[in-house]
């Protein structure tokens, strides 16, 4: 079936978050080693961000890696910080022509420092592009960016630049990584597992989930529309009854 046709342009999330899922899994079915899992999937980032272009997707947010995949074996965690690195300086070309601005979250200072420097510099290069936001969640996870925030937000109480009164729901959105973002309409998780995976916990609060079988390897622009006509099929209630809306 073609999704893309049956989406509704004035019911499109802004924000879609992506946890990347199955590899690993992927590759060892076909006899390879994870890594080769890794690699191939790179073409179904390109998917992602070119479908979401295509749609009008403003926001993109791929877990590229968690603060608990430092714990992976030292082999598998170098090849993945070596494929970031390479991946980033082939698609700053993608990246251009598709008008996608790259962004991070996460902890970069963990990551090697010639990869902190081809971030930054793709950053760089990208920072005035306005289709579309792509951030890359590296060496992430969303209970320490939690208690940043919580850090940052008692240090300006203390100092006396924030009212403990004055503290919102609001204010610790805008301590988080993602000040800037807005909280994410859907999640795609591939993989087959159904679960959030210390992955953006405040922000998901009313967030729709979308879980499919699919390894990432083989996850396609298709997929994305699929999961985006999906989510236009539900009702976003937010607490409300349907009759309120
Ligand atoms: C999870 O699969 C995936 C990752 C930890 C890494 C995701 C990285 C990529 C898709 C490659 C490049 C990305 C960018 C942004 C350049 P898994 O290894 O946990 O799979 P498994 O559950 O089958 O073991």
């Amino acid at each position: 079936m073609n999704f893309k046709d049956k989406l509704s342009k004035d019911k499109l999330p802004k924000h879609i978050a992506i946890i990347m899922d199955g590899n690993g899994r992927w590759a060892k079915g076909l006899g390879k080693l994870r890594i080769f899992g890794h690699q191939s999937g790179v073409g179904a980032v390109r998917e992602a961000m070119e479908g979401a272009v295509d749609v009008g997707v403003k926001y993109l947010t791929l877990y590229a890696f968690s603060s608990e995949n430092w714990n992976r074996p030292k082999l598998e965690v170098k090849a993945l910080m070596e494929l970031l690195v390479n991946t980033l300086a082939k698609e700053t070309k993608t990246f251009m022509a598709n008008g996608i601005r790259l962004n991070t979250i996460g902890d970069l200072s963990a990551l090697p420092k010639h990869c902190q420097k081809t971030l930054q510099d793709a950053i760089a290069e990208t920072q005035h592009n306005s289709n579309c936001v792509l951030t890359l969640a590296l060496s992430y996870g969303s209970r320490a960016e939690l208690v940043d925030a919580t850090k940052a937000i008692v240090r300006k109480i203390q100092e006396g630049l924030l009212q403990l009164e004055d503290l919102n729901e609001q204010t610790i959105s805008e301590h988080l990584y993602t000040a800037n973002i807005p909280d994410p309409d859907l999640l795609i998780r591939t993989g087959g597992e159904q679960r959030i995976s210390n992955y953006l916990l405040y922000q998901m609060a009313y967030t729709e989930l979308y879980f499919l079988d699919k390894m990432w390897p083989e996850f396609n622009r298709e997929d994305l529309f699929q999961a985006i006509y999906q989510y236009q099929q539900r009702e976003r209630r937010f607490g409300k009854t349907s009759e309120q809306l």
